[in-house]
């Protein structure tokens, strides 16, 4: 069984997905950053975005391999080597909307995302997930949040990994993304239209979570 929790970057997205997945006992699946390891790789190898050849030829040669052996906790591996760290960089973050917006990445990303989850349980955050990648799926959730929020959370992620970064520029790459992810061709970010909205801007972690928990329950009571 898959739950959904699609929104916008710096919503809040994964640690609400890592702790409702705990509290059901799921596995959590971070889809974004899939796409920020492939941006990861397109970058180390120099490949030209604009060039269908050479991301072709770079993603037949992706060693990709994402370890979901440690519960609750995701690893991505490229070439072997664990790039969970790496891929939270700020290089990697202002690429990853140009990267994840081209189709043959979307296309691959969204068939690995299918095949890994085809059994077992799991929570999974993305843009797309409720809408593309498991429109069928029973339980779906959008987190949202305002500007102001979301940049302080991206504050931290970058504080985590001894990046200094202004939280102006932060806010000004949040609204970049937003458009860049928003108005894109495929799959934009987008509410699915059958999927619970939850404003985080001013609720606690906890309530977040406990929100979720509950609309997860009452719907599974009523069928
Ligand atoms: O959640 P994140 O910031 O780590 O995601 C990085 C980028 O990946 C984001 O700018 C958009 C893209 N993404 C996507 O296109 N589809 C997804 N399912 C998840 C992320």
């Amino acid at each position: 069984m898959v739950i959904t929790i699609d929104g916008a970057a710096g919503v809040g997205k994964t640690s609400t997905a890592k702790e409702v997945a705990k509290k059901l006992g799921f596995q959590y699946f971070d889809t974004g950053s899939m796409y920020r390891a492939v941006t990861l790789h397109f970058l180390e190898k120099k490949v030209d975005f604009f060039s269908d050849s050479e991301i072709e030829k770079a993603l037949d040669t992706m060693e990709l391999k994402i370890d979901f052996s440690e519960k609750n906790n995701m690893k991505l591996l490229l070439d072997g080597i664990d790039i969970s760290l790496k891929i939270r960089n700020h290089n990697v973050t202002k690429n990853v909307s140009a990267v994840s917006a081209i189709k043959s990445v979307r296309t691959l990303m969204v068939n690995i995302q299918r095949s890994v989850t085809e059994n077992g349980n799991f929570v999974v955050e993305g843009r797309d997930i409720g809408t593309v990648v498991f429109p069928d799926a029973k339980h779906k959730f959008f987190l949202e949040a305002d500007y102001d929020a979301r940049a302080k959370r991206r504050m931290a992620d970058f504080i985590k990994i001894n990046e200094v970064i202004n939280i102006n520029e932060i806010k000004k790459d949040l609204i970049e993304r937003d458009k860049y992810d928003s108005n894109r061709k495929l799959s934009p970010l987008k509410k699915p239209t059958d999927a619970i909205s939850i404003n985080t801007s001013h609720c606690s972690f906890e309530e977040q979570v406990i929100q979720i928990l509950k609309h997860i329950e009452s719907k599974d009571e009523r069928n």
